[in-house]
């Protein structure tokens, strides 16, 4: 049962409810419009104490998308954070206000620690360098529907690993299918962090990690590419020295499978020319579409109006 439920990591929903979630997002996908009032009276509050394109206007596209209604702030300026409010407070206030909570903030942890003082279900989407779990909901969806399972793949993760929060969560969740191998692609600097792969161990998942995208590019049933996170960054020289290491282009893509799926939770910078968008196998954009239809099933589930 979903109804009433915070999203604040991706192991909080299990395998069967992480189903559940995308069997409705593919059902939402075939007819949208079988679910254009299902949230009509329901308020979504979107609290973005961080910079946000996607996410934030695919949860207001979703609300909007099923009926509802969306209120809320893009930044801390424009709220009363700015003149000293704690976090607490602002949720406390705006629970009080809406149905539904999606809340981004740079600190890894505050998502959790400020899903207690809320009285309806908060999302958590992004906290800091941790996780992004509604970003994994696109990112499984995308998979589904472009390689209809999510076991037995060859996943190549590439970029910065360490920073990266859409990376462990996707990770964590495709490591509990069956069969599926991991390819970490990154410099020494910004590998996947340790817990990770003592999860990984754990669970007996086969993994590898590897410096040259040209070497493993071959096996990759999925490519996702990151981008280095600037704002993680404490000295710019590492940013600088790091931000281009990889960059796919139409020349590394010649090795690789004629039906890999290349994604990337976007924005990009450089690490994807923009000659590869052209590729059939570039789903980047089309992910961000996905990104509207799992979070409305999200909404959906979370406010048990189906
Ligand atoms: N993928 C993602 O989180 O994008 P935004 O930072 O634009 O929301």
């Amino acid at each position: 049962m979903l109804k009433g439920r915070n999203l604040i990591n991706t192991d909080d929903f299990s395998v069967e409810e992480i189903d559940e979630i995308m069997a409705l997002a593919q059902d939402i996908n075939k007819s949208p419009e079988n679910f254009s009032n299902s949230c009509r009276g329901k308020i979504l509050g979107t609290l973005f104490f961080e910079p946000s394109t996607r996410t934030r206007l695919s949860f207001e596209s979703a609300i909007h998308r099923l009926g509802g209604d969306c209120i809320g702030f893009s930044e801390s300026q424009s709220s009363s954070t700015s003149k000293g409010e704690s976090l607490a407070d602002t949720i406390k206030t705006v629970s009080n206000y809406v149905d539904v909570i999606a809340m981004r903030h740079p600190k890894e942890g505050s998502s959790n620690w400020g899903s207690h003082y809320s009285s309806v279900p908060l999302i958590n989407s992004g906290d800091g360098g941790h996780q992004h779990p509604t970003q994994t909901l696109t990112d499984m969806l995308t998979i589904k529907e472009s390689k209809g399972k999510f076991s037995g793949l060859t996943i190549g993760f590439c970029g910065d690993l360490k920073f990266g929060r859409t990376v462990h969560s996707l990770t964590k969740a495709m490591s509990n299918y069956d069969d599926n191998h991991f390819v970490f692609i990154s410099p020494e600097e910004l590998q996947i962090p340790e817990y990770l792969k003592i999860e990984l161990d754990n669970k007996k998942c086969s993994y590898e990690e590897a410096k040259k995208l040209e070497k493993v590019i071959g096996q990759l049933d999925i490519l996702y590419m990151t981008r280095v996170q600037k704002e993680r960054f404490f000295n710019e020289a590492d940013y600088i020295r790091l931000k281009d290491r990889y960059i796919l282009d139409n020349r590394k893509l010649k090795d690789a499978k004629s039906d890999l799926v290349i994604l990337h939770p976007l924005p990009r910078v450089n690490e994807i020319a923009v000659e590869v968008d052209d590729d059939p196998r570039a789903m980047y954009f089309e992910q961000a579409r996905y990104g509207v239809i799992a979070r409305m099933a999200l909404i959906l589930k979370l406010l048990g109006v189906e």
